[in-house]
């Protein structure tokens, strides 16, 4: 009884403490949802493996850089190009504060993710898809995960 206890509360704080992870089928259904499958060509397979490599599925993940940007969120927008920080020039292209994309219902940054996709080059805008997932087998990042 105690032990059980025990294990509950343990658990309970590991969930808090990670609750700024997506589990990866989760992940999958919201982007199924909000239509990506197959969006400009790419598979919900190619999105999780992009989040995956950028951000290892953590929604409030930052990374900053020397030149005074960062990048934001489980696909580490870049606040250079695509969104508001308020902290150094952005062009801004996608319309919204960086902070947004931190959102853990994830809609303010799948709509700029389908902005940048939709741009020359295509996911390829993603230094890291193009060294980690382009031309790989991607399929078993959807294995077990039911979308529909
Ligand atoms: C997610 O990213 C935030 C900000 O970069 C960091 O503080 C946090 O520890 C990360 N969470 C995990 C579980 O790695």
């Amino acid at each position: 009884m105690t032990r059980a206890l025990f294990i509950s509360l343990f658990s309970c704080l590991a969930a808090i403490n990670q609750a700024s992870l997506i589990n990866r089928c989760d992940l999958a259904k919201v982007l199924h949802q909000e239509d990506l499958d197959g969006f400009e060509g790419y598979s919900v397979s190619d999105w999780l493996c992009l989040a995956f490599v950028e951000s290892h599925f953590n929604i409030s993940k930052v990374n900053e850089y020397a030149d005074g940007s960062s990048d934001y969120g489980i696909f580490q927008i870049n606040s250079h190009y695509w969104c508001n920080d308020y902290q150094s020039h952005s062009e801004n292209t996608c319309h919204v504060a960086c902070k947004e994309l931190l959102s853990p219902n994830l809609l303010s940054t799948i709509k700029c993710a389908k902005k940048i996709v939709s741009k020359a080059g295509g996911m390829k805008n993603w230094a890291a898809w193009s060294i980690h997932c382009a031309g790989r087998p991607l399929s078993y990042w959807v294995t077990g995960c039911h979308m529909g």
